[in-house]
């Protein structure tokens, strides 16, 4: 869209750097705004030429000011809002994950309702962590709207911003999509409980062991889908604060080393896992979210995963990765 111009929070993530060259690949100015500095993630996805077209901002979220700065600055039109700390980060330190998490959201709530005339609407990344197993009820299928009882800290913290959101648009009518992810896998994913699959398909590259630490049955999504999504609910039309869930590939951890001995057949036997599942439900009610977008950017696993290896083997071969996991 010709006036256009993104700011992405935590853009130096994993979901963020796919956002990023979606948006970066269409032609639309992208602004990077992460605590970070090191663009390791982007330079794995992203060619030279592509990446001198992102202006970086080095900033914080807990900093309002640094934040409404970067917006007026780059004359932003668009937020989406990734930066957070991740469960494993929040459990170590939770009243930095509480600052960043609960009021660096609340900073960009404040920041965007002081720019309702130029920026439409917010999207946010909340997550799965919202609910517990025991939250798909029956079916084993999260209902759309079904209430989460969260048992970790970062859980309470994504639901704590879907309540802000929600206050948001009924105080100063800013309009929100929060989305929730599951197991993000693909180059960029290497941090956080969930990025074991993804460092399973690192090792295979690398032609080398790996044990996963976990296994069960769970939702995969591809990162370069979930940043798709991500901008196409940045550019719905839509009024309110609603929160989706997001589908994906719904595969046990048998199917997912399958999928990664099918692409990297050296490694076969050699991706081993523990078979307890996580305390997350497995499955997701994702279509609510098609009446917003349309149809959902999916990549079957088995094309994500050779896609994910091919990448992977292609960057280790130009000593762009180390050669350990
Ligand atoms: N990856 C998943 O499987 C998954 C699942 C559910 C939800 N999510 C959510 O999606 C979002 C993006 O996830 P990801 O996997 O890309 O995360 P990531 O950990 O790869 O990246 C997070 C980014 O946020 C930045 N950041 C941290 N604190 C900051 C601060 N105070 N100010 C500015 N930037 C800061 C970090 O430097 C990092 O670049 C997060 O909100 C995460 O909670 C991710």
């Amino acid at each position: 869209m010709p006036n256009d111009r993104f700011l992405i929070t935590g853009a130096l993530g994993c979901i963020g750097a796919w956002t990023v060259r979606n948006l970066v690949r269409e032609g639309t100015p992208v602004v990077v705004f992460d605590l970070a500095s090191d663009p390791r993630r982007l330079k794995l996805i992203m060619s030279d030429d592509e990446l001198v077209r992102v202006t970086f901002v080095t900033g914080d979220i807990t900093d309002l000011e640094a934040l409404e700065r970067a917006l007026d600055e780059h004359a932003i039109t668009h937020v989406i809002h990734l930066a957070a700390l991740q469960i494993p980060f929040v459990r170590a330190n939770p009243p930095l994950g509480a600052r960043v998490n609960v009021v660096g959201t609340v900073n960009v709530f404040e920041a965007v309702a002081r720019r309702r005339d130029r920026i439409g609407r917010l999207v946010y990344a909340s997550s799965a962590a919202v609910y517990d197993a025991v939250d798909a009820g029956e079916s084993g299928v999260v209902a759309h709207g079904a209430a989460g009882h969260p048992t970790t800290l970062y859980g309470v913290f994504k639901q704590a911003n879907e309540g802000t959101a929600r206050v948001y648009w009924q105080d100063a009518q800013v309009a929100s999509i929060g989305l929730r992810p599951y197991i993000v896998y693909g180059p960029g994913r290497d941090q956080g409980l969930t990025s074991s699959p993804t460092k399973a398909m690192v090792a295979a590259a690398l032609g080398k062991p790996y044990h996963i630490p976990y296994g069960g049955r769970a939702a995969y999504q591809y990162a370069d889908d979930v940043a798709r999504t991500f901008i196409a609910c940045a550019r719905a039309s839509f009024q309110g604060a609603e929160i989706f869930n997001l589908g994906g590939s719904v595969a046990t951890m048998g199917e997912i080393v399958a999928a990664i001995e099918a692409a990297a057949t050296e490694v076969r036997g050699l991706i081993t896992f523990d078979d307890k599942p996580l305390p997350f439900p497995e499955a997701f009610d994702a279509a609510p979210l098609e009446q917003v977008i349309g149809t959902l950017p999916f990549t079957p696993l088995a094309q994500a995963v050779a896609a994910t290896i091919a990448l992977f083997r292609e960057r280790i071969a130009a000593g762009m990765m180390p050669d350990s996991i």
